[in-house]
């Protein structure tokens, strides 16, 4: 599927991306006040994509990268329940990591809680292997993996 568009998110958004997120997620899903912190981030130690067709959000995607050369941390990567499995999860991921990669950062970071097997291959089929494991980090019983892509240098110095 190639009928939508990846373009930068604004403040605009923030509406509407967090009520997919209430929509998607069921534990603690992102208020707009986070959101409207992450913002303040960017473009410096953020950068934030939405999925959009026909006019309307149907996915999101956001990166935190401290500092250039630092590791980056892939912070969400959300499709309405609707879209999902129609490729926008990988456009989007694939997107923040090009950014990470534009922002020379040598490796990106993530967690997925444990059980999560569609967000799990398509971390795997991007080369994130896990690292650790955090116990209850979603709740009680709810454990995280956090995975690793290590930039190439290839990659790393774009
Ligand atoms: C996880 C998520 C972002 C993936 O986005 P998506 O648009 O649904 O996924 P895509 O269609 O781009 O598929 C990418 C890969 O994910 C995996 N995948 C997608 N749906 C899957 C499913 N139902 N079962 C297993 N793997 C699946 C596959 O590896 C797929 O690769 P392939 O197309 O080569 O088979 C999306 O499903 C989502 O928003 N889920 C709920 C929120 C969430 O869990 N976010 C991640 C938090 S860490």
């Amino acid at each position: 599927m190639s009928d939508f568009i990846l373009r930068t998110m604004t403040s605009a958004d923030i509406d509407a991306v967090s009520e997919i997120e209430r929509n998607v997620y069921q534990i603690d899903p992102w208020s707009k006040e986070q959101f409207a912190s992450e913002f303040v981030g960017v473009p410096e130690t953020r950068f934030y994509i939405i999925a959009e067709k026909e006019g309307r959000t149907i996915g999101y995607g956001g990166l935190f990268a401290p500092s250039p050369g630092v590791e980056a941390d892939v912070q969400t990567v959300t499709v309405v329940v609707e879209m999902q499995g129609k490729g926008i999860g990988r456009a989007l991921l694939e997107r923040l990591i090009e950014e990470a990669s534009r922002r020379a950062c040598p490796a990106v970071l993530l967690e997925v809680r444990v059980g999560n097997e569609s967000a799990i291959h398509l971390y795997e089929s991007f080369g994130f292997v896990e690292i650790a494991r955090r116990l209850n980090y979603y709740g009680s019983n709810l454990h995280a993996l956090v995975m690793r892509k290590s930039m190439s240098i290839d990659q790393a110095i774009k």
